[in-house]
């Protein structure tokens, strides 16, 4: 399968630097220096959005995605932003459930859910990322914790078509005492993680083992082929290292 590697840029860049960053990617792109078996993807902030698909537009299996969105087509949400306006952008994809998003921001099991389910209802591609706390991890929470984080967000969506589930659902693991801090999970901890992910996706009332989980959490271009090589390892989410074309690429060869 083709592994995906996915750029979170979070709250960096300005529109030029990302729209720089975005021209030095879709270079490498044209001139095939990364290899065909890849399918990048790339979520910078709201603001870079039309740069930065515009600068991506041409490349095959490349996508554009952005960070967050409210649930609502419009009205009176201030400072929020719809799935009309990031299409309007260039973007296809969105993130949701991200670490930061849930315990910086305050998102809620039931707002993953209903994002989850819109997003795929209005025909845009979600990561949902998942992932643990160190406090969890250590209390013996692992299983409890990703079952009930996948648990909420997709089991009420096996009414979907098939086909908008088999095209349009990614997950990313995302450890949160990984995520920035350059401990990158140990292989025996990504083994365990990816395969318990796949057997919770296993629902009762449908089986959603086939889709592609991440793993994200320090990825570096030093330890991506490690990562991309374990089993059940269908890509990379990746939020420091990303920042530099040269890295990301980098890691997209690995
Ligand atoms: P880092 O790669 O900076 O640890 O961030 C991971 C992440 O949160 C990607 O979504």
């Amino acid at each position: 399968m083709s592994k995906i590697i996915a750029a979170n840029w979070k709250m960096h860049k300005t529109r030029s630097e990302a729209e720089q960053t975005a021209k030095e990617i879709a270079a490498a792109i044209r001139s095939a220096s990364v290899p065909q078996d890849r399918t990048l993807m790339v979520f910078p902030a709201f603001l870079s959005l039309p740069v930065v698909a515009q600068a991506l537009k041409e490349c095959p299996k490349t996508f554009v995605g952005a960070q967050n969105f409210y649930p609502k087509d419009q009205g009176a949400f201030t400072g929020e932003v719809s799935l009309p306006m990031i299409k309007d952008a260039g973007a296809s994809w969105v993130l949701i459930g991200h670490s930061e998003r849930r315990h910086i921001l305050g998102e809620s099991l039931s707002l993953i859910c209903e994002k989850t389910r819109y997003a795929l209802e209005h025909d845009f591609g979600v990561m949902l990322c998942i992932g643990e706390t160190l406090v969890e991890r250590e209390e013996g929470k692992l299983k409890a914790i990703l079952s009930e984080q996948l648990k909420t967000a997709l089991a009420p969506l096996a009414d979907l078509p098939k086909a908008t589930l088999a095209t349009s659902l990614m997950i990313a693991y995302e450890p949160v005492w990984a995520i920035g801090t350059g401990k990158v999970a140990g292989d025996s901890d990504v083994l365990e993680a990816h395969a318990l992910v796949k057997d919770l996706l296993r629902f009762p009332n449908i089986d959603l083992s086939f889709v592609p989980v991440l793993y994200g959490g320090s990825v570096k271009p030093g330890n991506a082929k490690q990562l991309l090589s374990l089993a059940n390892v269908d890509g990379l989410l990746i939020g420091g290292a990303s920042l530099e074309a040269e890295n990301f690429l980098q890691i997209s060869r690995a």
